[in-house]
């Protein structure tokens, strides 16, 4: 049977998963010794078996040693496969040298992951320059969608939607949950000044009066995007909008001031935050169910004691 092991603060995920496949739900303890360094033990027993290590990676960098640790010793114990289910996937949106000298770090986050891992599992992963994660990552990948969750959770909570997506990269997600909806949509266009600061524009939205916007996104970060776009929909004479994300992240006060422009922000449970609204661990089991499809792993040398 799978082992599902999830790492600190994804406990919930976690559970949720095991329950969601009838999956084994294991353990492991990490902490600090007092010089800082990383411990990790094994407290499930692995011998043969597929383990999942189940971790989001919002906030990636303070866990990432442990994570690549429980990987490591799962693998040294005699687990069959040792996969990641990272319902978001990190380090995805600096894909390209933006300015001389910078670390593309979408390229060795992936070298990194893919030498510790036999499979990769997420949710949405921000594709915007590289086509699909086989161009970034060295290990058989499952991508999977929100879309029909979000489509579903907005055909229940919102009457009469408008869908609008707040730059040209949301299109993708934007056009699969208006049509799951049955409702219209429009994108608007952003250009990015700096890691806080977006410009946006808006197409003639008279032609939809009734609607309720939904502003719907894969990922809210600093939130300068929806913030943006929902301030110009109140100077629109709008209605302030009920903001729909797949991945919330989330920094410093950006769900504060987010939700003091919109009527509700919700988000997947990609990572866990008080917004989450959208269960995402049926879709992730179903998917855990059928890895083995994907094809065979390649076989990793297991170190001697
Ligand atoms: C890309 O550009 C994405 O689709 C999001 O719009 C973006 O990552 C949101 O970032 P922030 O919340 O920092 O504006």
């Amino acid at each position: 049977m799978r082992l599902i092991l999830p790492m600190p603060g994804n406990e919930a995920f976690g559970e949720q998963l095991a329950k969601a496949g009838g999956f084994e739900l294991g353990r492991l303890e990490t902490r600090h010794f007092p010089d800082g360094e990383s411990y990790v033990r094994l407290l499930s027993d692995v011998v043969g078996r597929p383990v999942d290590v189940v971790c989001s990676l919002a906030r990636p960098d303070p866990g990432f040693l442990s994570l690549i640790f429980a990987a490591d010793a799962a693998r040294d114990l005699g687990a069959a496969e040792v996969n990641l289910v990272a319902p978001y996937l990190a380090y995805m949106r600096q894909d390209r040298r933006f300015a001389t000298g910078e670390a593309v770090t979408s390229r060795p986050f992936a070298r990194l992951i893919s030498s510790s891992f036999d499979r990769l599992v997420t949710v949405d992963p921000h594709l915007h320059r590289y086509p699909a994660l086989t161009a970034l990552y060295a290990i058989p990948t499952r991508t999977l969608h929100a879309a029909p969750a979000l489509a579903e959770w907005i055909a229940a909570e919102v009457p009469h939607p408008l869908i609008i997506g707040p730059d040209e990269e949301s299109e993708q997600w934007v056009q699969a949950v208006a049509a799951a909806v049955g409702a219209p949509h429009v994108v608007l266009s952003k250009i990015r000044r700096g890691d806080r600061e977006v410009e946006i524009e808006f197409p003639d939205l008279t032609p939809w009066p009734d609607r309720r916007p939904v502003l719907l996104d894969d990922i809210a970060s600093s939130g300068r995007t929806l913030i943006e776009a929902a301030r110009q929909l109140q100077q629109r004479g709008l209605p302030p909008p009920v903001c729909v994300v797949v991945h919330g992240i989330f920094a410093g006060e950006a769900f504060a001031e987010l939700s003091r422009v919109s009527e509700r922000v919700v988000s997947s449970d990609s990572v866990l935050h008080a917004s989450n609204a959208i269960r995402l661990a049926p879709l992730v089991a179903a998917a855990l169910q059928t890895l083995e499809s994907d094809g065979p792993v390649r076989r990793r040398r297991r170190e001697a004691d």
